[in-house]
Formats: C-alpha cells, structure tokens, sequence
C-alpha cells in the first residue's frame, strides 16, 4: 500500500522565526505517525534554518520551485543544487500559482520536471482545471494535455521517475473553501493513475503517490484520503498552524491504520 504523503505549501507566508516555531511545535507530537510522510514546503529564505531544524526527526523540507537552469546568469533563481545542498527532499513544480502569476507553460513545467529528476529530489508536479474548465466538462482533457506535454521525452526508463509525485489541485478549489468532494477527487486521480499507466508502466503508476490540493482542511481530510487513489494531500490555508496541520497528520495516519486492517 502506498504511504500517505502530507505536504504543506507556505506559499508566501511566515516569517523565518515563525516557521522554526512550527517545527518545534509538531517535531515531538509526529514521531508516532511513522505511516505518515510529511513535508513542509517554506519561502526559499526558511529552507536552511528549517532543514537544520528538521533533522532527525521524521519531516522532510521541500522547496515550491526551481529553475529550468543549472547556474549563471539567471536573477532571482534557484539551481537543483542549491536545493540539494540544502537537504531539499521534495520541490513543487507547476503549481497552478506560478502558471497564472508567472506565466509557467507546460513546456517550461516539462523542463523542470526533467532537471529535477536528474537529481534525487522528488517532483511534485501539480496539475488542476479552472472552474471554467470543469464547468465545459474540459477537466479530463485539461489534466491529460498538462500531463502529457509535462511528460514529454520523459518514460518509464527515466532515471529517477519512480520518485515522481503528482498533485491535482482543481484551481477552483485554491484557497476558496470549496473543497473538490470525495467522488470528483477520486473521479480525477484514478484517471491520472490509469495516465500513468499508458504513459509510464502498471508498476509505477501502483508505485506514484497523487495528492489533492484544494482547501483541504481537518473537517475534510478523513473522506478524502479514505479514497482508493487519493494518498495523501497539498496543503496551503491549514498547513499554516501547527495545531490544524497536526490534526490533518494524525487523521491521516488513521485512516491508513484502518484501511490496512
Ligand atoms: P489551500 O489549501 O489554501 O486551498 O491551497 C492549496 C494549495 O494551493 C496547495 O499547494
């Protein structure tokens, strides 16, 4: 059975000193949920103090982005390596964020994805319809388009595909409170696995964990990860205090414990 992977995305939130006080906060309540991955995805500025702090424990440090670009002349932007070096285990790419502030295209997603899997940080590669989309009944074909094209030169017998995580976050459910139900959740993610399938191999679309993303919350959590393809989830508004992330940590390993039995 997959394990369930709990990430939350700061976006741009939290000040340095503020986010070291969550680690502290839930380092010593996690140790119990060793069913549980669970990551943190700060501003680059906490990424240093916060894997210094993390280590040891059972939570990972994850960046939100990354450059297409190895080094040089690239202001503002962040190499694989720097990430590396600073004990970065996971890195988002292509959250619907940076496609629609910062004008990310598939191509551009396509390229990280392959920088980052040259490496041993694991991509987590977001994809999601607008309300527009799923109003014209466009979700199936938008999530394909943006997987595919993500995918592009990119197969079974990529170095490092097995660390791939995938992440559906319908954008209309982004920060809105309107949650993607249980059914529209599984609808998607097992039709990103059976993708997964034609494009990769049976064994690893079994093997890649697909997380939701939408205002996910502690009231929600437990319908959705009870969801044969959901396995875990991204996490903005509620990653943000430690008590609602705890909570939405110790739900989960729950529902795993149950669901194994
Ligand atoms: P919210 O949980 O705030 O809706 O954000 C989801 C998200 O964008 C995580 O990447």
């Amino acid at each position: 059975m997959r394990k369930y992977l709990i990430a939350g995305n700061w976006k741009m939130n939290l000040t340095v000193q503020e986010g070291k006080q969550f680690l502290i906060d839930i380092k010593d309540q996690i140790n119990s949920f060793h069913n549980v991955e669970i990551l943190v995805c700060p501003p680059y500025t906490h990424l240093d103090s916060l894997s210094r702090l993390a280590q040891g424990s059972n939570i990972c440090i994850g960046s939100q982005d990354v450059s297409t670009e190895s080094n040089g002349a690239y202001t503002g932007e962040i190499s694989t390596d720097m990430l590396s070096e600073l004990n970065c285990k996971y890195c988002i790419i292509g959250h619907s964020e940076r496609r629609q502030y910062h004008q990310e295209s598939d191509q551009l997603i396509n390229k990280k994805l392959t920088k980052l899997l040259a490496t041993n940080i694991s991509p987590i590669l977001c994809v999601g319809e607008s309300l527009a989309d799923r109003e014209s009944d466009q979700t199936f074909d938008v999530i394909k388009r943006q997987l595919t094209n993500a995918f592009n030169s990119i197969n079974k017998d990529t170095v490092n595909i097995q660390n791939l995580v995938i992440a559906y976050e319908p954008v209309w459910a982004i920060g809105t409170g309107k949650v993607a139900t249980p059914f529209q959740g599984q609808e998607v993610h097992s039709f990103i696995r059976n993708l997964l399938k034609e494009t990769l191999s049976d064994e690893l679309a079994d093997h890649i964990q697909i997380l939701y993303g939408g205002s996910v919350n502690p009231a929600n959590i437990e319908d959705l990860i009870k969801q044969e393809d959901i396995d875990g989830a991204l996490i903005g508004g509620s990653s943000l205090k430690s008590d609602t992330f705890l909570s939405i940590i110790k739900s989960s390993s729950q529902v795993y414990e149950l669901s194994k039995s």
